[in-house]
């Protein structure tokens, strides 16, 4: 039976993927910040039929002795790891750079960005011990090098996300690990971290931002069944699975007038994972 470790998966597109991964027959290890969000979100996932167990472990990402606890956990409770997803993430305050806290800066980046080579670093070294498994790491805004202002620091992140897991691929390779490396797309998705900055703060949004993410946002549910089919079916390194193509995106804006998606009207909710998972 086969192990995925996921961070950041008390909601939104981590539970999502754990929600799916259970039900292809995984063990699944959820992680997050706090603990009564991972026992609720335990509660769901077990509500679901599969031949794996789901347990849980908190970790906060931008501590590596955290995440080394959590690789620890999930290899004392299954053996071995098969998929680990550096998920976890935080968007940031619609700020230009020089408005944000020092402290802000620091988050994102411990983050988005440093919680992503920890979980990577951690990952890989038990991984290439065994000579396999695969190691995904979630791409974001400004992964493709776009440029808007309130995005910077997330988009310097997730820029750097995309260089940082192409080159451990290519490591991977060239030290012969027998792991594999790859990159998540997911798109634009409507979760808590759309509308709240550093996983708190409730963002307004304007109808401009609303428009275009009716056009092109997805539920996490959606996107996640999507990522996690690909990821099963994956045998290559230095791969992106891709949920938004462009190709897609032209084809939602060629049908937009047609189409009455809307997650932000009157009586919607944000699709919580809660309703969704009804
Ligand atoms: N929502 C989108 O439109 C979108 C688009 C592209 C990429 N992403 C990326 O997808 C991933 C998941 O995003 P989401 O939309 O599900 O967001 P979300 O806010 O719903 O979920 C993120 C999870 O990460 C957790 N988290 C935050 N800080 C953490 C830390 N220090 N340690 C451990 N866990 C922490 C949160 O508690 C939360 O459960 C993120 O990497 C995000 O950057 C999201």
């Amino acid at each position: 039976m086969k192990t995925v470790v996921i961070t950041g998966s008390a909601r939104g597109l981590g539970f999502n993927m754990a929600r799916f991964f259970r039900e292809y027959g995984y063990n699944v290890v959820i992680s997050d910040l706090k603990e009564e969000n991972l026992i609720k979100a335990k509660k769901e996932l077990a509500t679901i039929d599969s031949k794996g167990k789901v347990v849980f472990k908190t970790c906060n990402v931008s501590m590596f002795n955290e995440l080394q606890e959590l690789m620890k956990f999930a290899v004392s409770e299954f053996n071995t790891v098969d998929i680990w997803i550096n998920n976890a993430g935080v968007n940031q305050p619609q700020k230009a750079v020089w408005e944000l806290s020092e402290n802000e800066i620091n988050t994102i980046i411990d983050v988005d960005l440093k919680g992503t080579i920890y979980g990577s670093k951690v990952a890989m070294e038990e991984m290439s011990k065994n000579h396999s498994g695969a190691i995904y790491n979630i791409e974001g805004y400004g992964s493709n090098d776009a440029h808007m202002l309130g995005l910077n620091m997330y988009g310097t992140s997730k820029r750097a996300v995309t260089y940082f897991t192409e080159s451990l691929a290519k490591e991977a390779e060239e030290r012969n690990t027998g792991v594999l490396v790859g990159k998540l797309s997911p798109g634009i998705m409507i979760t808590e971290f759309t509308t709240h900055s550093l996983g708190n703060d409730a963002m307004e949004l304007s109808e401009k931002t609303k428009k275009v993410y009716n056009i092109l946002g997805d539920t996490p549910q959606t996107v996640g069944k999507f990522l996690v089919d690909e990821m099963i079916k994956n045998t290559k390194n230095n791969v992106k699975i891709n949920w938004l193509t462009n190709r897609k995106a032209f084809v939602r804006f060629l049908t937009a007038g047609f189409s009455k998606r809307n997650f932000f009207g009157e009586n919607q909710s944000l699709l919580t994972d809660k309703e969704e998972i009804k």
